[in-house]
């Protein structure tokens, strides 16, 4: 039976916008993915300083708003660090989590990533937890380990609560480098990721698990990769900073 999964295009701003130029990206983001919505969910996550004017642009609800990282308390005495309930207050429904820079600059584990992950669940928030293997462990034919490693430790204990969450392959080779997994090396991963997904929870909820792709994603390479069964969309990163690109990136998700 194949099961109908609606695809999801969230746009990872980084370090990226601010102010004005936060929110005319936003305005045109919408104003383009508003006729597109009932057919796929669009996301953008702005830095935080942005997000509470970004949200103030999408009150209309045809994109909706994503943090980039959290803390996984609700409040305390954390400085620099932002809780699930205030990205909550400042209109987010979803949460990168886990992200490949998160877990080479800012030293995140699994387990780190594993108590987000359930705190943004206890928020109410969506997590986008990011998974994927670097160069190396690639070409040392470590990826499914890697993969397998990474899936299970960054959803332990998540259980039945799987269809509330969403899963980003991204390759650290292809992130922000011009190099994409091709649609064949990016479908075998997100259907092993499919499998680890089923070991956590079942076959059933694993089947409507979205599996985003992220890497180096383009209006040319978009609809290619899309295409494969177990592709769901996309985490876009250098592409999403540009209204007229990202949105090229989104219809390529309309099925
Ligand atoms: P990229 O970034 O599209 O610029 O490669 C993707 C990401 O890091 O989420």
């Amino acid at each position: 039976m194949t099961v109908m999964r609606k695809p999801v295009v969230a746009g990872n701003w980084k370090m990226y916008k601010c102010g004005d130029e936060a929110a005319m990206l936003a305005e045109a983001v919408a104003r383009g993915a508003s006729p597109l919505s009932p057919s796929v969910d669009t996301v953008i996550c702005p830095p935080f300083p942005a997000l509470v004017r970004v949200a103030g642009v999408l009150r209309s609800g045809s994109v909706a708003l994503g943090a980039q990282n959290m803390h996984w308390e609700n409040e305390g005495a954390y400085t620099g660090e932002v809780a699930p309930p205030m990205l909550v207050d400042a209109g987010c429904r979803y949460v990168i989590l886990g992200h490949s820079e998160r877990r080479t600059c800012f030293h995140e584990t699994d387990q780190i990533v594993n108590r987000k992950t359930h705190a943004a669940m206890a928020a109410g928030l969506v997590p986008i937890v990011c998974v994927g293997e670097t160069l190396e462990e690639r070409e040392t034919g470590k990826t499914r380990k890697v993969i397998e490693t990474q899936v299970a430790g960054s959803l332990k204990g998540i259980g039945t609560d799987l269809s509330g969450i969403i899963v980003a392959y991204e390759p650290v080779w292809a992130i922000g480098t011009g190099l994409t997994a091709t649609p064949e090396q990016a479908q075998e991963v997100h259907a092993f990721i499919r499998i680890c997904l089923e070991k956590i929870d079942n076959r059933a909820a694993a089947q409507k698990t979205r599996i985003l792709y992220g890497g180096s994603v383009k209006p040319a390479n978009a609809g290619d990769l899309f295409r494969q069964p177990d592709i769901d969309g996309g985490l876009i990163g250098g592409a999403a900073l540009d209204a007229e690109t990202f949105l090229a990136v989104v219809k390529a998700a309309v099925v």
